[in-house]
Parts: C-alpha cells; structure tokens; sequence
C-alpha cells in the first residue's frame, strides 16, 4: 500500500455505521490510530448508544488496527478532538460526516426540525474542526473533509433544511481552504451516495446492499493522505465507483452601460445572453467573480 497514515491520528465523526464505518475501517487497514467517534442517536437525532461505536473499534482491533471510541456528540467537538489528543498525543485528520435528517415540506417544517439539523452537520463540523484547527496550523499539517449531499448542491424536495447545511458546508470547506493553505491544511468536501440507514427508506433494498459505503472512502481516503499535497477546496462527487469533481460554470453574460442607468426591461430584453451557457467561464475565486463587475466600473 502507497498511501499510508502510520503515526497519523485520524478522526470521524459518526462512525459507529454508514459511510463513517467504513471510512474508519479504510484508515485503520492503512495504519492510522483512529478516533471512532458516534453519539448512537436515531436517524432523525433522538436517543444516545455507546455500542455503534464501540463495535467499529473492536472490528478494527480485531484486524490489528489501533482505535478508540468516542461517544460525544459532535456538538462538543473540543471532546473529541480531545479524546484524540489524550490517546494519541496529536490529531492529523478530521472526517465531519456525522449526520441526521428530519425531512419534511418546507410549510410542515418546524423550528426544531431546522435547527437540529443546522446543529448536527454545520455546527458540529465547526466545533470539531475549530478544536483541531490550532493544532493542525502549530503542526504544519492536517486533512479536513465535509460531507456534502447532493441534496445541497441541487435542492431536494422535503430537504431544505439539510440542504441549507450541506451547501453551507461546502462554503465553509472552501474558506478554510484558502486560510489553511500556508499551514499545509488542506480542506475537500465530498457528496457521496450509499447504501445506509439513512437512504435505506428512499432507495430500494437492492440498491441499498450494492451501493456499499465501501465505494466512497477510497476518494476519501486519498484526499486526507500525505500524497495529496496540493488538492483543496474541492467538490466531489462520489458513489458506487463513480467519482467527479464538480465546479462553478459562469454564462458569458451581459453588461449594461450604466453611465446612463439602465433597468428591468432591458434585462428582459439581455435575458438569453445571461443565461447562455455558451463559451461560459469556471471562475474560481472571488477576484474571478469580481473581475468583470468591476472592468465595468472603470469602463463607466
Ligand atoms: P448513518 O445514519 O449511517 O450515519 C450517520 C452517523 O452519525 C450515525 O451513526 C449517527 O449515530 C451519527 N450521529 C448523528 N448525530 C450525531 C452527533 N450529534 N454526534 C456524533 N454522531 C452523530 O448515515 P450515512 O449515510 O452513513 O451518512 C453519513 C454522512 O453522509 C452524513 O453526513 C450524511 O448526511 C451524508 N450523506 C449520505 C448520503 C448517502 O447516500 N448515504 C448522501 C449524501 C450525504
């Protein structure tokens, strides 16, 4: 094996099952002490078990692997970090894929529905990833990965909520990309697709059993090892042995002279422009966005 993680300390978070399970399986077999982190709790967020945890680390144990379970929530991140930080004296890796759902229309939503939601992916990934992150910059190293949906990047019926954290997710990745890079941090986001709990009551049982967790972590893996050195930031597409990098694509557009100002009717009128993927552009920062919105000020 090329890539591996011996002397690194890895950390996921909800990886008593599902794609956390396996991720934590595929960095153990590569020789990293891994933290398992899982609260135990229900797909929607209710109820606490040790045993998802604890099951995983003993499955790794029993291979010859080194970990330790965590039961924190994700909510107390510092928790975590610091379990790792007590057992293994450093951490190199934090995998924030521990996640809930409480579908429903955005008119039956409730307040709670949204919030827990919120508190699960977008805040616990702060709190864990703010904990590691001093660590991580005095270290001169570290491999953070957000887990994404599909359901963020292209909206899901019944999903707002889980949408709006997993698209926040991306944008957070993205800045810590840009803050973490002198200090050889490197942020990705993945949207994968498996077979879980989670997505066992929309796909049916065959599919469920072929698109196995095993299949993701692979991308997962590479992108937090020490043979990634340069790639950060991204968007990943991932599942069933497919994986793709997704980006923003930008129409060519339309600019308006706006010595003498110009209004609704005239972007009616520039409407096929603006939406004309043709020749279109990938910018990819903030300056590439801003370019031509200010070449127009200085044209005026
Ligand atoms: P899963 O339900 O098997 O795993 C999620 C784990 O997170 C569970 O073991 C649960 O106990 C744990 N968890 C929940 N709240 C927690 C908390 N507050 N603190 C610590 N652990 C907590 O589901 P699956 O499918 O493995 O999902 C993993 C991640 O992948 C989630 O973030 C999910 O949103 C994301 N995802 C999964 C997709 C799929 O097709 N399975 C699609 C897109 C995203």
């Amino acid at each position: 094996m090329t890539i591996r993680f011996d002397d690194r300390v890895v950390i996921i978070t909800g990886a008593g099952g599902g794609l956390g399970r396996a991720h934590a399986l595929a960095f153990a077999a590569r020789g990293a002490k891994v933290v398992v982190n899982d609260l135990g709790s229900s797909a929607i967020g209710t109820g606490a078990s040790h045993s998802p945890a604890q099951l995983v680390v003993d499955a790794i144990i029993a291979h010859g692997g080194e970990a330790v379970a965590n039961y924190d929530s994700v909510s107390d991140g510092d928790k975590i970090v610091q379990a790792a930080l007590d057992n293994f004296g450093r951490v190199d890796v934090v995998v924030n894929n521990a996640g809930i759902l409480r579908d429903k229309s955005f008119a039956k939503m409730s307040d709670e529905d949204w919030d827990l939601v919120y508190r699960v992916h977008v805040e616990g990934a702060y709190k864990v990833t703010k904990a590691a992150w001093e660590p991580m910059r005095n270290q001169q190293y570290g491999r953070i990965i957000m887990t994404a949906s599909a359901a963020g990047i292209y909206g899901n019926f019944g999903q707002a909520n889980y949408a709006m954290a997993k698209l926040g997710l991306h944008g957070f990745a993205q800045t810590l990309a840009l803050e973490g890079r002198s200090r050889n941090i490197l942020v990705n986001t993945i949207a994968p697709v498996a077979g879980s709990r989670m997505t066992e009551t929309i796909f049916t049982p065959e599919m469920v059993a072929k698109l196995k967790p095993e299949f993701v972590s692979p991308l997962l893996v590479w992108l937090a090892s020490e043979a990634n050195q340069e790639h950060t930031g991204g968007l990943y597409e991932v599942g069933a042995g497919f994986i793709a990098k997704l980006r923003w694509e930008r129409s060519r557009g339309q600019t308006f002279d706006i010595s003498g100002g110009f209004d609704a009717d005239a972007v009616a009128e520039a409407w096929d422009r603006i939406s004309d993927f043709t020749d279109a552009t990938h910018p990819g920062s903030t300056q590439d966005s801003f370019t031509q919105i200010f070449a127009n000020l200085q044209a005026d």
